[in-house]
């Protein structure tokens, strides 16, 4: 179980970090590259997790805490309905914008709390758990 909530972060974040290679359009560009931020706080906390780098308390939160302030950018990031042949958003996020955004705020709140609760090895996999269903529920309506 804390196995697969690990895996299934880890996916989230790993599929697609140079997705945005001969992205043209400078706005899909830095919604991109935010995204792909977040993604590295993600490994970051499932390498420790699964024990290949040692663990740090301190590493831990400080990625959360750069989750949190990632997810607060969301909003801005995608306010201009760009687009580019290599994007993956859906067309719905600007047709449902306030659900879109309300994805991003939870997000920020989950990554917010959990900053700071991270003190054994142990409490990595259920933070992740948590984390990875708030990205995973926004790109399941929002993502291509
Ligand atoms: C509010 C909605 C939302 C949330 C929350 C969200 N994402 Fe995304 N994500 C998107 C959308 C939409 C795209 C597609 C953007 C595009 O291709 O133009 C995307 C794309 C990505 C990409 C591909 C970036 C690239 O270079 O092509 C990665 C990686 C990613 N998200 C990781 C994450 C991770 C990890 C989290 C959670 C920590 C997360 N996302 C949370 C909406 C969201």
């Amino acid at each position: 179980m804390k196995k697969q909530a690990i895996t299934m972060a880890l996916l989230l974040a790993g599929t697609a970090v140079l997705a945005h290679g001969g992205v043209k359009d400078p706005d899909v560009m830095n919604r991109m590259m935010g995204m792909s931020e977040m993604a590295r706080q993600v490994q970051i906390l499932g390498a420790m997790a699964k024990g290949e780098t040692a663990f740090d308390a301190e590493a831990g939160n400080k990625a959360l805490a750069k989750l949190s302030e990632e997810a607060s950018y969301i909003p801005t990031l995608f306010e201009p309905e760009a687009t580019d042949p290599k994007s993956e958003a859906l067309p719905v996020i600007w047709e449902k914008y306030d659900r879109f955004t309300a994805h991003a705020q939870e997000l920020e709140r989950v990554t917010g709390a959990l900053a700071g609760t991270i003190e054994t090895r142990a409490d990595l996999a259920p933070a992740m758990r948590q984390v990875g269903q708030a990205c995973g529920a926004c790109h399941s309506s929002f993502r291509q």
